[in-house]
């Protein structure tokens, strides 16, 4: 009987509005995508996306909460690469394992990294930055979104190529962590492109490179890492959605048809591509693809990145 009824539940999903989790702050990265592919998916599933915005410990707070969420398809997580990977060295006691208690929906965005300053901060370009920072790396601070995020892990990886150790500034997401920056409160930050493509045409930050192989069209004038000097550092990362583990096939095949159908669209489309998002194509969207770029990125993060504590 019990599975009659999760059966017909599956069918007739949603009867009522779903929360989707963002494991940080309201205006950075995760919730802009979140908002932008969320806003057309309640369109196509008749029901509307409530977004939560649950801060704290790089993600992992929100992430522990929602593989803790009955399975049932009302609450639903937009978890990325720091949440769904690199959490998994940098917190030996994570409370949830990305593989095991996650059922894998689908791919939302690939977001290029870069290296960006408050508008003041003295380096003219990357190459000034690498020996300001490496000269006055007692001084110099870089803010973050916490230990497992992306920002935090990004710049880590920038440190280690450096070799210096600036002290770390970390906010609730990059989201206030960018006003910190625009403020000039902090020095810089390693911020994924949808923050940061606003903020750099605005003129209110600096950006020195973005670390892919190619430049990136919403930012045409930011050189890549390889074109200013540094190519060693390359760094995307890249935001999904996943719902608790043992959620019915029924259901996840629901929701990634809806994320499919918003990639799919126009606008969300139009809109992830201004903020310079990389829309995954049709082999990448898949949950068993999801699955595998997790698989992936644990095992490409867990021999470069120790635990904080
Ligand atoms: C955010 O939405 O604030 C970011 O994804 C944080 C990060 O991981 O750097």
């Amino acid at each position: 009987l019990g599975a009659f009824i999760a059966t017909a539940e599956a069918q007739t999903y949603p009867t009522r509005s779903i929360t989707m989790i963002v494991p940080f702050a309201a205006g950075g990265p995760t919730d802009v995508i979140s908002r932008i592919v969320t806003g057309h998916m309640a369109q196509t599933l008749g029901q509307s996306i409530i977004i939560e915005n649950v801060v704290g410990a790089g993600g992992t707070t929100a992430t522990a909460r929602a593989a803790r969420a009955a399975n049932d398809g009302y609450t639903l997580i937009t978890g990325h690469m720091g949440t769904h990977a690199a959490s998994v060295p940098l917190y030996p006691k994570l409370a949830y394992h990305p593989e095991k208690d996650f059922e894998p929906i689908a791919l939302l965005a690939g977001t290029p990294i870069l290296i960006l300053a408050r508008k003041d901060f003295p380096p003219k370009d990357l190459k000034e930055f690498v020996t300001y920072v490496k000269a006055n790396a007692e001084k110099v601070n870089a803010a973050h979104a916490g230990v497992g995020s992306v920002s935090h892990v990004s710049c880590e990886l920038l440190h280690s190529i450096l070799n210096i150790k600036p002290v770390g500034v970390p906010f609730n997401g990059t989201g206030p962590a960018m006003n910190a920056l625009v403020a000039g409160q902090v020095d810089y930050m390693c911020d994924q492109i949808v923050n940061a493509v606003p903020q750099i045409n605005a003129g209110t930050i600096k950006a020195y490179a973005i670390a892919t192989a190619e430049r990136n069209p919403s930012l045409p004038n930011v050189p890549t890492t390889a074109e200013a000097g540094l190519p060693a550092f390359q760094a995307q990362a890249w935001n999904a959605m996943f719902a608790p583990k043992g959620t019915s096939p029924a259901i996840v095949a629901t929701v990634n048809a809806a994320a499919v159908k918003a990639l799919d669209d126009e606008t969300v489309k139009k809109r992830l591509l201004e903020l310079g998002s990389v829309i995954p194509g049709p082999k990448d969207r898949t949950p068993e693809a999801l699955a595998t770029l997790v698989k992936n990125e644990i095992a490409k993060w867990s021999p470069v990145l120790k635990p904080a504590n």
